[in-house]
């Protein structure tokens, strides 16, 4: 049977009637660069999906996957270990801030999220607080598509199809502040005052009933919103006062993202009690995510007999081997070449290459962070997010990848770009606006 209708493959937050009218496809990668099926090259302006740091085809991590899937091509990490494993949880360690220093493997962002509230709830439960059940969001975050990612998360679209959800859930304002912050280079001045919100939801439920808060330190998937400065600390402060724990959802933000350390957390200056991480630990290689634990969380839970299983929790592909060869492979590679501070290097010229674009029609809003920007586009009337819709479609076209979520334009290319790169990205997506309806 033909696979040229395209019907098998239900596709992942796609429309896919419209795809199939008119696909996209890529059948290679190396570098920058995607090679699409007609044989033109594609600028990856956002690394894939937000994973791809160190660029397409690193020859490192393809060795160390090909001699490990020829070596050891599964182990299990139930009662049992392997080396990769414990390897790879080191070096994840070592880069974490402050005592981040107990690695859980997982997949995905989404399975690193669950986990990480899982953990959390667990953790006053084992301390003897098991009121404390409740988790605290944040509007337009997004942690995934679990059922605790998702109603955790703030995203209305992907949580109405979905019936309850999780109970015992409150949420944050969001930071999105067109009226005071538009057309801020990276964080934004006004709103730090909105974690104090927290407060109010506190004054709510009673401190005595609340697990934690997860938020993403910056938030990409809902369009690209740097926290307002200050805010950060002051989530951490009242998470603090009410013994409440902080998570980090740094799925988006770790491994250089933002330029500088390697999180978010630690170029914040803010230590969350628990940080997620996925899709650059392998540089989007092989599936791998992580809850990342602090020694108090990790402590809390050593206590038992010996022989009990301190969690009841993980997954059959836990630290896979692959996966964990991957991961070192990667993280060597961004060493080598430095990339966390190469980012950092090309952040000003980026910023001044988003910030170009302001002006033109449609444009609302020009955000960004280290290697990430979001172009906020005016909705057309009666037809949200087409403006965008088009400007991704169109830029594809003419062989540069951008994403797009609601109106909004994202833009986080690996961390390798060139500054020609940088101007042939913002230069496409500059000439499409100017010529949208
Ligand atoms: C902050 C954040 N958390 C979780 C996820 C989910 O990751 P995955 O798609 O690997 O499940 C994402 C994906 O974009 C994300 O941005």
């Amino acid at each position: 049977m033909s696979a040229t209708n395209h019907d098998a493959f239900w596709m992942p937050f796609t429309a896919n009637r419209q795809f199939r009218r008119t696909p996209r496809m890529l059948v290679a990668a190396d570098g920058m660069y995607y090679t699409a099926d007609d044989g033109r090259r594609v600028l990856d302006g956002c690394a894939g999906l937000w994973c791809v740091n160190a660029g397409h085809n690193r020859p490192r991590i393809t060795e160390a996957v090909q001699k490990t899937i020829a070596t050891l091509d599964f182990a299990p990490t139930f009662q049992m270990g392997h080396p990769l494993g414990f390897a790879a949880a080191d070096r994840i360690a070592a880069l974490a801030p402050g005592d981040l220093n107990h690695v859980f493997f997982c997949n995905s962002g989404s399975e690193a999220a669950d986990t990480a509230l899982k953990i959390a709830i667990a953790y006053h439960r084992v301390r003897g607080d098991a009121a404390r059940t409740r988790l605290i969001g944040r509007e337009r975050g997004y942690h995934g598509v679990g059922f605790g990612g998702i109603s955790v998360g703030g995203i209305s679209g992907n949580r109405k199809l979905y019936g309850g959800l999780l109970t015992g859930v409150d949420h944050l304002p969001h930071t999105h502040d067109l009226a005071r912050n538009a057309f801020s280079k990276g964080l934004p001045e006004h709103g730090a005052e909105l974690a104090d919100t927290l407060e109010r939801i506190v004054a709510l439920h009673d401190p005595s009933t609340i697990a934690a808060v997860m938020v993403e330190p910056m938030a990409g998937s809902t369009g690209v919103l740097p926290p307002p400065v200050g805010y950060l600390r002051r989530l951490r402060e009242i998470c603090d006062k009410y013994g409440i724990l902080l998570i980090f959802d740094e799925v988006i933000t770790g491994f250089g993202r933002l330029g500088g350390p390697a999180f978010a957390a630690e170029k914040f200056g803010v230590i969350p009690d628990i940080m997620t991480c996925a899709k650059g630990v392998t540089n989007g290689t092989i599936p791998m995510g992580a809850a990342i634990v602090r020694e108090h969380v990790h402590a809390a839970f050593m206590d038992g007999p010996e022989s009990g299983i301190e969690l009841p929790h993980g997954y059959t592909y836990s630290g896979h081997p692959v996966a964990c060869a991957a991961a070192i492979a990667t993280l060597d590679t961004y060493a080598e070449e430095n990339l966390f501070a190469r980012a950092d290097d090309l952040a000003p010229y980026f910023e001044e290459a988003a910030h170009a674009l302001r002006g033109l029609p449609h444009v609302v809003d020009i955000r960004n962070v280290g290697l990430v920007a979001g172009i906020e586009l005016e909705p057309r009337p009666g037809a949200p997010g087409a403006r965008a819709y088009e400007t991704f479609d169109r830029a594809f076209r003419k062989g540069v990848l951008v994403r797009y979520t609601g109106d909004v334009i994202a833009v986080s290319p690996p961390l390798i770009i060139e500054k020609a790169q940088i101007d042939q990205l913002f230069g496409t997506i500059a000439d499409i606006v100017r010529t949208l309806d």
